[in-house]
């Protein structure tokens, strides 16, 4: 069992949203590609593909894209409570905080009211932490458009809207992952989607989970030059740490988000000389690991690349897991639905392995 921890390995439920194909380095939702979906679908495809029949049967693009501007603007009008609750927080659990305030609201679902919200109240939250007041919604926009406009207090140009769109649609879901489940489990309990997205909020805090985009860039940073990037990562795997958006569960090849995001990251090239240095690490980074930890099959994962293209918009750091989260959202929200509809409380066992009342005595 101790060789099992983390449930590695075993089949949770049966889902139809995405399948994770950790040994050929695939992943597709509801039967499209990533690398289609990111390419020609955008976030708001992707949210129709993942809700329909949950959601409503025959959902199309054009009506996500509508309800979810209806429902950033009705998000709109509870602003103010939702960001006093974050102030003070960092963006994650700041937005945690936010979206537990946001009330039903009658006649949006919650996938769109929740979905909705987030940008909202993350832009807010971000721009009260500068001392600038929150800007409304534009309804008409997609949400990675609104997002960026709500955050800067301008509109963001095309290429930016598109980087941040394949961005936020290619983390859209992804399987069984820590903060997924978490969702799954609460919505076990049938207690509605707005707290299993919550919870699954609460789960992505984590280094080893969501977490690891900043640490990403600090890295880079840390090693400074081309001419550090070896003896600073053997340090750092000699002194036992872990190189941050490296390794995966289930991937045991690339994770093929990575390629997605790397050729967004190009679109936007801000930067040549720093994408050309990333990628000098991560090359470096596989054989080292390949070398240092023999057998493990450790990778680029998705948060790598993440990392240059939240850099490249100019996000600040400590929001890159919350811009995560306002993609993810859409993921959580379908598997909350599937739960609630066709899965059964989960209740697992767990094994004793503590001292018997004899002992304790
Ligand atoms: N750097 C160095 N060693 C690593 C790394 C890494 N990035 N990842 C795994 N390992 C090593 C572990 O030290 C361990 O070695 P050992 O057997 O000699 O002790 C072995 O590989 C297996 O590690 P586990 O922790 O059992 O692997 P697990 O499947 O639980 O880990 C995880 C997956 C958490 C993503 C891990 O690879 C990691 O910590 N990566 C760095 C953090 C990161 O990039 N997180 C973002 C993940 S993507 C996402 O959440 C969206």
């Amino acid at each position: 069992m101790a060789g099992k921890s983390g449930l590695d390995g075993i089949v949770a439920a049966d889902t139809v949203l995405s399948d994770v194909d950790g040994e050929a380095g695939r992943l597709v939702i509801r039967g499209v590609p990533i690398e289609v979906l990111a390419s020609r679908e955008g976030f708001e495809g992707a949210a129709a593909r993942l809700w329909a029949g949950f959601v409503a049967d025959g959902l199309d693009r054009a009506q996500v894209l509508s309800l979810l501007g209806r429902a950033r603007v009705t998000a709109f009008a509870h602003v103010a409570r939702a960001t006093a609750a974050g102030e003070g927080l960092n963006p994650v659990p700041g937005l945690r905080a936010a979206l537990a305030t946001l009330p039903e609201i009658e006649g949006l679902h919650p996938a769109f009211a929740l979905t909705g919200a987030g940008p909202v109240f993350l832009a807010a939250l971000l721009r009260r932490s500068e001392s600038k007041p929150a800007i409304g919604p534009d309804s008409s926009l997609t949400t990675a458009a609104d997002l960026l406009r709500m955050l800067r207090g301008k509109p963001a140009k095309a290429a930016e809207v598109a980087a941040l769109d394949a961005y936020i649609t290619t983390v859209s879901d992804h399987g069984f992952n820590a903060s997924t489940f978490t969702a799954r489990v609460v919505a076990s309990t049938q207690v509605g989607v707005g707290p299993s997205v919550v919870a699954a909020l609460a789960a992505l805090e984590g280094p080893l989970h969501g977490g690891a985009p900043g640490p990403v860039l600090d890295m880079l940073d840390d090693i400074g030059g081309a001419e550090n990037i070896g003896p600073w990562l053997e340090k750092k795997l000699v002194a036992g740490e872990r190189l941050m958006g490296f390794g995966h569960r289930v991937y045991k090849v690339r994770d093929p988000r990575a390629d997605v995001l790397k050729g967004v990251v190009k679109t936007l090239s801000r930067d040549a000389g720093r994408l050309a240095f990333a990628e000098e690490v991560e090359a470096k980074a596989i054989a080292i690991l390949a070398r240092v930890k023999p057998g493990r099959r450790l990778d680029t994962n998705v948060e790598f690349y993440t990392a240059l293209l939240l850099e490249a918009l100019a996000i600040p750091r400590s929001a890159f897991t919350a811009i995560f989260a306002v993609g993810r959202t859409a993921g959580w929200v379908a598997h909350a639905l599937e739960q609630a509809r066709d899965g059964r409380l989960i209740r697992p066992l767990s094994r004793y392995v503590g001292p018997t009342p004899a002992e304790a005595a």
